[in-house]
């Protein structure tokens, strides 16, 4: 359903609405099935890589990145790496994908009536990757993805939860986290100060997350500005919190860990938890679509070591590193498990 709303900041009384804005939907529709409950069955301490395989390496790496390591005659540290991507995937957050396309046609029809032909193919990539990002992510919805998350994140034995989100970018899902368990605090992890303001920073103040009344349990929305939220700047590795959260939270982080680091990424997640707390994950989908994204966008994105795993893998990940698998299944573009240390 989606509506004409005068006001871009919507109350409780557009409870299950939705709309698509200039560079994003917002969605208050209720979640209808629990994908996760729905899941196929896996016993994970009987899965062998054998039979699940290994996860997909992307390796259509970004002209930046290419054009850096040529320059300096070494790979891209890993921190750069970070620093490019973030700024290159915000840009695309930033911009009216509609216009962008109208602008790159008219680019493309320009540089053809010159017989600029590379100029014109560029014009014409620019108009097949903002038809692309349109359709997943402004109108599908497939990276912010609220109704599934809230599913996968449904039903935790919390209250007044400590969240902290390990390399959080702009931070979308433990602000989700934050309204569906109210009157908790969320700590952002990030070790690229951009992300505190160019990411965090300009996710729209206005974005209405369906959430919980904390007196009552019924469905309310939350706004950013009303949530407990801190952003620090540190490389995990640094941090000195003890077992101290109630959920500690990463969407596409592991599967940047080649397998000899996947230990230390999946420690990061057990270490700050306390006693019962609940570790999320989420990782992006093997598929031909996803495939096909990242070919397409590999200038925008492919800076650093990236795997493409299905749930089978991400949950044999979790489970050979300490985690009991409470829920797993896929959610529009990602794997989600959630998972209690062992
Ligand atoms: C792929 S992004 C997460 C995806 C995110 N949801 C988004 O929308 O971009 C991973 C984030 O983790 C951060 N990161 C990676 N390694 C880190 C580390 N060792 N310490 C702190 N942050 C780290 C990166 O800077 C990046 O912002």
């Amino acid at each position: 359903m989606t509506s004409l709303s005068s006001s871009s900041r919507w109350s409780d009384a557009d409870l299950g609405r939705t709309q698509v804005r200039g560079t994003h939907r917002v969605d208050l529709r209720p979640t209808g099935r629990d994908v996760f409950a729905d899941a196929r069955p896996i016993d994970f301490s009987r899965l062998s890589w054998r039979e699940v395989g290994r996860p997909f390496r992307v390796e259509n790496w970004s002209r930046d990145r290419r054009a850096w390591e040529a320059e300096h005659d070494e790979s891209l540290p890993v921190p750069l790496a970070w620093r490019m991507f973030n700024r290159s995937f915000q840009s695309l957050f930033d911009t009216d994908p509609v216009r962008a396309r109208v602008a790159a046609l008219r680019e493309a029809g320009l540089r053809l009536s010159a017989l600029q032909v590379k100029a014109a193919y560029a014009a014409l990539s620019e108009v097949a990757r903002w038809t692309v990002w349109n359709q997943a992510h402004r109108v599908g919805d497939t990276v912010w993805d609220p109704r599934a998350k809230r599913s996968l994140f449904h039903g935790l034995d919390v209250k007044r939860p400590r969240i902290l989100f390990l390399g959080a970018a702009e931070g979308y899902e433990a602000m989700l986290l934050s309204a569906m368990y109210p009157g908790g605090e969320v700590v952002l992890v990030d070790y690229d100060e951009y992300c505190v303001t160019g990411r965090f920073g300009a996710f729209p103040t206005d974005y209405p997350f369906l959430g919980a009344d904390p007196a009552t349990g019924a469905p309310r929305v939350w706004h950013r500005d009303e949530m407990d939220v801190s952003y620090l700047v540190s490389d995990i590795r640094d941090l000195d919190f003890g077992r101290e959260f109630d959920i500690v939270v990463s969407i596409g982080l592991v599967e940047h860990f080649p397998d000899q680091y996947k230990p230390m990424a999946f420690d990061w997640h057990r270490r700050f938890l306390r006693p019962g707390g609940y570790a999320i994950l989420t990782t992006p989908r093997v598929a031909l679509r996803t495939k096909a994204f990242y070919r397409l966008f590999g200038d925008l994105m492919n800076f650093s070591y990236r795997e493409l795993q299905n749930v089978a893998q991400l949950g044999l990940y979790a489970h050979e590193n300490g985690f009991e698998v409470l829920r797993h299944g896929e959610i529009k573009s990602h794997n989600g498990i959630v998972c209690r240390a062992r």
